[in-house]
Parts: structure tokens; sequence; C-alpha cells
């Protein structure tokens, strides 16, 4: 069995380039004061007119060797007791900082997600680690919150069918509601709920996973806002919401997948007339956004959305203010599927609104042809 080899720790590491740097400069400086030194000084001796071999220049010589010789042991051990201390220092503020990191790390691994390093003052790059290190952890905390609400919103999206479904069934068994037309309406409803919801996840981890394959073509966007008016008419008639629709003249063709793009104007239409009151109006129109994009526009006069909740309209399961208690309705994941969809298209979508009260507008973008 073969040992792991024990690795060289930090300050030991710093020691021996220091080490390494002292010698060079020592066996540098020793070949200077030993074949150099004496040559130029004899040579200076010579032209101050000290002859050759007299007994002064010998002695000359030997003070020079001498007093190199000990100026240069003093140096060398000056060098050596800085280089000790500037690592022990050294080692122990980067290690220090380090080991903080490290031990962050470790806690975050263990689900401490709201553990943070404060920046170790010890130049950019250390900073730089330590930014990064708080932007993971930032990142994972906002995963792992969006996860638990995830789950939460599921397990309730899940939990009202099935509480009716069953309630229905025992009333069904005990006699007290008769297995009559009403009775299997409410059952089928609950029932096409669950599948719905079944076929939104399914349709979102698709599209969020990047996998939907588009099936992409030229089309004149007059004809995309006269698809979803022609979807779309009869819910708007009978919740008495006016639905109408335009595109401006002249607009290039967009490279979309027809369906998918009905798909996206389908659920803005949904939402919208869903959020308007009878009595409101839905426009849905195309215009021109700038050279290569073409925007479709999903405008109504209904409840608007606040400012704090604008934010996470594409949120999955997100559903703003009174939706969110409402028993009826979608499951929040109608706008999540619309933005991956788009995305995939390389379009963007965006939401806006004066506020409650004041109508809400859907704006996608889709590149021309
Ligand atoms: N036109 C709109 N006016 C006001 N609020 C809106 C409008 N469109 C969306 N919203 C808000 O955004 C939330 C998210 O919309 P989304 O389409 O993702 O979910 P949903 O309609 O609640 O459910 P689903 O679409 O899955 O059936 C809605 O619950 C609603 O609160
Ligand atoms: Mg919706």
């Amino acid at each position: 069995m073969t040992r792991p080899r024990r690795q060289l720790g930090l300050a030991s590491r710093l020691l021996v380039a220091i080490g390494i740097v002292l010698a060079t400069a020592a066996a540098t400086a020793g070949a200077v004061v030993a074949v150099v030194g004496p040559a130029v000084f004899h040579d200076h001796l010579h032209r101050a007119g000290v002859a050759d071999h007299e007994l002064a220049d010998l002695h000359v010589e030997e003070a020079f060797r001498s007093s190199s010789a000990v100026a240069f042991a003093l140096a060398l051990v000056a060098a050596a007791i800085a280089s000790a201390v500037v690592s022990i220092v050294l080692t122990r503020r980067i290690g220090g900082s380090l080991s903080a990191v490290s031990t962050a790390a470790t806690s975050l691994g263990d689900g401490h997600y709201d553990v943070r390093v404060p920046a170790p003052g010890l130049g950019a790059e250390f900073d730089q680690l330590a930014e990064s290190f708080n932007r993971l952890a930032d990142r994972l905390e906002d995963a792992q919150r969006l996860r638990g609400r995830l789950l939460a919103d599921l397990a309730h999206e899940v939990r009202t069918p099935v509480a009716t479904i069953t309630g229905y069934l025992e009333a069904i068994e005990d006699g007290v509601q008769p297995l009559d037309a009403t009775t299997t309406a409410v059952l089928r409803e609950q029932g096409d709920r669950l599948t719905r919801l079944a076929h939104d996840l399914a349709a979102l981890t698709h599209a969020e996973a990047g996998d939907v394959v588009l099936d992409t073509a030229p089309v004149p966007p007059g004809e995309i806002v006269e698809a979803a008016l022609h979807a779309a008419r009869e819910r708007a008639a009978a919740r008495g919401v006016d639905l109408t629709g335009s595109a401006a003249p002249g607009l290039p063709e967009v490279l979309a997948d027809r369906h998918r793009i009905a798909q996206v104007l389908d659920n803005l239409l949904t939402n919208a007339l869903r959020h308007t009151p009878t009595g409101g109006a839905v426009l849905v129109r195309a215009t021109r956004a700038d050279r290569q994009q073409v925007s479709l526009v999903v405008s109504d006069t209904g409840e608007g959305i606040g400012a704090e909740d604008l934010a996470h309209v594409f949120d999955r399961f997100y559903r703003a203010g009174t939706a969110r208690d409402r028993a009826s309705g979608g499951s929040g994941i109608g706008l999540a599927i619309s933005k991956a969809l788009v995305e995939a298209h390389g379009g963007t979508i965006s939401a806006s609104s004066a506020g409650p009260g004041q109508g809400a507008t859907f704006t996608v973008t889709l590149p021309t042809a």
C-alpha cells in the first residue's frame, strides 16, 4: 500500500523559496568578493601608485577581503532572519484567510447557506476570492429558498384537487352525495386540473432544461396575432371582455415555431382575460421593436400588478396578490413556461404595469427572419 506523500505547508514552501533566493544572492556576492572584487581593487591600488608585491598592498587586499566577508556574513544572517519573520507573518495572514474560506466552504457544503467570509484585505486577489465565494453562497441560498417554496407550492397545488376528489368519493360511498352528472363534472374538473399540472410541470422542465425542439420558420406577425385572437375570442366573449388585435403594416416575418409562440400568446391572453373584469379590454399588437426584432404586445385594462410582484411573475409557481389565495385559477407556471419558450427562440419577454388597478402589459420580442 502506498502512503500518500505528505505535502509541504505554505510556510515551508515560502521558506524554501526564500532560501533559494538567499543562496543565489550569497553565491553571487561570494563570487564577486572572492574573484572580481580583489582584481578591481588591485587595479585601483596600482593606478594610485602603490607598487606590486609591496607589503602594504598585501595588507590592504587582506583588509578588503576580510571586511567584505564580515559585511557579507552579517548581511546573510540579517536577510535570513528577515526572511523567516516575513514568511511567518505572511503565512499566518494568508493561511488565516484561506482557512476562513475553507471552513466557510465546508460549512456551506453541510447546508449552512447563510455563511459568508469577510474581505481579508490582503490585496485584490484575496478580496476577489472572498467576493466570489460570497456570491456563490448567495446563489445557493436563493436556489435553496426557491426550492423550498416550489415544493410547498407544489404540495399545495396537489392537495386541493386531491382533497376535493377524496371528499366527494367518501360522500358517494356514504350515500350522502348521489353519483350524478354534477358530481362527475366536479370529479372530472379536479382530475383535469391534476393532469394539467402534471403536463405543465413536464413542459416547464423540458423548456427550462433547454431541450425544446423548435420547428422554426419565417412567420408573418399578423398571422400570429390573428391565430391568438381566434383561440381566445370565445373565452373573451363569455367573460364580457373586449378583445381586439392589430399588426403594424409592413412588418418583417419573424423566425418562430408557430405552435410554441401560439402557446406563449395563449398563456398571456389567458392571464389577461383572467385578470380583467367584465367590461374591460384586452389588446394584442404586433409592432417593430428595432431592425432585428418584432414585438408582440398583450395589454389589458385589468387588475394590474404591484411593483413588488412584477419582478417575480416569471418565477415558477409565483402568483401575485389575490391570485395567491385563490383556490381556483392557475398554478403560476404559465409565465415561467412562456419565458423559457421565448428565450429558446432567442427572444425576450417582459412585464410592466403602472400598478394595481392600472392594467398590465406583457411584451414578447422575437428575432426577424
Ligand atoms: N395580465 C395580468 N394581470 C395581472 N396579473 C397577472 C397578469 N398576468 C399574470 N399575472 C400575475 O402573474 C402570476 C403568474 O402568472 P402565470 O401565468 O405564471 O401563472 P397563473 O396564471 O397563476 O397559472 P398558470 O398560468 O400556470 O395556469 C399570476 O398568478 C398573476 O398573479
Ligand atoms: Mg397563466
